[in-house]
């Protein structure tokens, strides 16, 4: 199993947003029997909620399963075993790498590095901007770039 983690600073705006479209594409890719996906936050404010109130009807909108969503917290156990760890912003870059080890920090990617030709690096936080359509189109933009990404360099093929 490939294991893809999403991870920004409360787990109620843009890491369940961007678990809940990246889990959907590997669905309609029929690549979910190789591919899991998780969220996490680095800050410990909202753990046991569901997601934020704009990320949920943005998802429903775009007729995105939003089923289990739950807010927790980044672990080291999480980043030992996690292949993929894709952070929305810098400062989480900063936190993960606090709690990585050295053979670790490899795998810890900006989600926007995947687009390399948007003229941004980090996804803004909606629950500050309230842009909820704009970061979902951002997401959206880069899962389906990340998703093309693993499937080449793991070689990945559906059945
Ligand atoms: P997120 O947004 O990192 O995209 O989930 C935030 C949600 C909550 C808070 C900060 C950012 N907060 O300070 O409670």
């Amino acid at each position: 199993m490939i294991k893809v983690i999403f991870v920004c600073l409360g787990n109620i705006c843009r890491s369940p947003m961007a678990e809940a479209v990246f889990r959907d594409l590997t669905v309609k890719a029929k690549l979910d029997r190789y591919i899991s996906v998780d969220s996490a936050g680095t800050g410990n404010w909202h753990v046991g909620e569901p997601p934020h109130e704009g990320t949920l009807s943005i998802l429903r909108k775009h007729h995105i399963p939003t089923e289990g969503l739950i807010g927790r917290v980044i672990t080291e156990e999480d980043i030992r075993e996690n292949d993929y760890i894709i952070a929305m912003d810098e400062s989480n870059v900063r936190n993960i790498k606090a709690l990585a080890g050295k053979n670790d920090a490899h795998k810890i990617h900006l989600l926007l590095d995947f687009l390399p030709d948007e003229d941004i690096r980090e996804v803004p936080d909606p629950y500050y901007t309230g842009n909820f359509e704009y970061v979902y189109n951002l997401i959206r933009r880069a899962s389906e770039a990340l998703l093309h990404h693993i499937k080449d360099k793991e070689k990945l093929n559906a059945s």
